[in-house]
């Protein structure tokens, strides 16, 4: 246990807001219990505290980032900074990829005492799937988890309004991203790729496309660099393997489905038969196109003064989602998607 001494400078450094002293008696008390020869109990207090600095330290350089939050010198227009809340429970995902974002939180959470062993967390992410998966939610779900501030980038418009010093505008983003440790989103990835035909481009685009070869390769900071397309077939191979991890999403499944409109409707006293029928009506359709048919359906029930949503609200809901995607995609026989770039969720 630790002293009586110990616990009074504790509970002193706590009142009086002095985080440094708080951390470093913090230290002693670990120190303390480990000479005791509770080495298990010393290790997750050093674990503790560890992760605590990272967040105060987080917390510092997020609120200096006032400036870029309304940017008005060199990084406007490249850059817009969010405080995400959203947490990893609020996502329905597979193993595969729960396992691969928890895998990344937990390195990064870590990320001192990696760097004191010489290794480096995952941190530059590859995101693939078809729209409305759930990649940009990703993003935020990273921020919120690591209390960091998300930035996103979009390739498209700096390519489209930065015509010529594109290359210049990509250095300043990611001076960026080794001053001020964030999740950099860089959403509409493809952009780089997708546009190398277009022949009044091609130079542009190519130099774009080496720049942030280079700059994702050399890049050493704290920020996790994340990347989203629907488009993984047209990106440079060269491309991969500069990412730690290349993370696919999918359509979701019966089962994922009733779980996403379970946690949507929860409130609505939906009936138990609901989520089986609801779920063969909803396959095809993305998560995002899911949600937003439960929402509507969720709207009519308000309107309508219902304390409940009723099977056939939430199947003709689901139908017009399912209508309007067969639209977009021209798949008028079953509306499901037939490729990732096929169709756009109304969001
Ligand atoms: N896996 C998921 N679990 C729960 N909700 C999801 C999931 N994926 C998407 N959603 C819902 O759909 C909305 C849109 O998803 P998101 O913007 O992340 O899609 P995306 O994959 O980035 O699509 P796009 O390729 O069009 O950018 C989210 O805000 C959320 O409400
Ligand atoms: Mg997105």
């Amino acid at each position: 246990m630790a002293s009586a001494d110990q616990l009074k400078a504790l509970l002193k450094s706590h009142i009086e807001g002095d985080q440094g002293r708080f951390f470093s008696v913090a230290m002693q008390v670990a120190a303390h219990e480990a000479k005791l020869g509770h080495g298990k109990l010393a290790e997750e207090l050093r674990d503790m505290i560890d992760v605590a600095k990272s967040h105060n330290q987080t917390a510092r350089l997020a609120s200096n980032l006032i400036p870029i939050n309304k940017p008005r010198g060199e990084l406007s227009g490249l850059l817009t900074v969010s405080y995400p809340k959203s947490r990893l429970f609020d996502m329905i995902l597979d193993d595969v990829v729960s396992e691969k974002l928890k895998r990344t939180i937990k390195e990064q959470r870590f990320f001192t005492k990696l760097h004191e062993h010489g290794l480096s967390p995952r941190r530059k992410l590859l995101l693939v799937g078809p729209p409305g998966t759930g990649k940009t939610m990703t993003a935020s779900v990273l921020a919120g988890e690591l209390g960091i501030p998300l930035f996103l980038v979009r390739l498209d418009s700096l390519i489209t309004k930065f015509m010529g010093e594109t290359a210049a505008k990509l250095r300043q983003v990611f001076d960026a991203v080794d001053s001020v440790r964030g999740i950099y989103f860089f959403d509409e990835f493809d952009a780089i790729g997708s546009q190398r035909g277009l022949a009044n481009d091609v130079g542009e685009i190519r130099r774009v496309l080496n720049s942030f070869l280079q700059m994702i390769e050399q890049d050493q900071s704290n920020s996790v660099i994340i990347a989203a397309t629907n488009h993984p077939e047209i990106l440079d191979y060269a491309l991969f393997r500069r990412f730690d991890d290349v993370i696919e999403y999918g359509l979701p499944n019966q089962e994922q489905i009733a779980a996403l409109l379970k946690g949507r409707l929860v409130g609505f006293k939906p009936v138990r038969s609901l989520w089986q029928k609801a779920s063969v009506q909803a396959e095809g359709l993305s998560y995002a196109e899911i949600a937003r048919a439960a929402d509507e359906a969720i709207k009519n029930a308000i309107i309508h003064e219902q304390k409940s949503i009723t099977e056939a609200d939430l199947i003709h809901t689901l139908a017009e989602r399912k209508q309007m995607s067969a639209r977009l995609t021209g798949n008028k026989e079953n509306g499901r998607l037939t490729n990732y770039a096929g169709s756009s969720p109304t969001r």
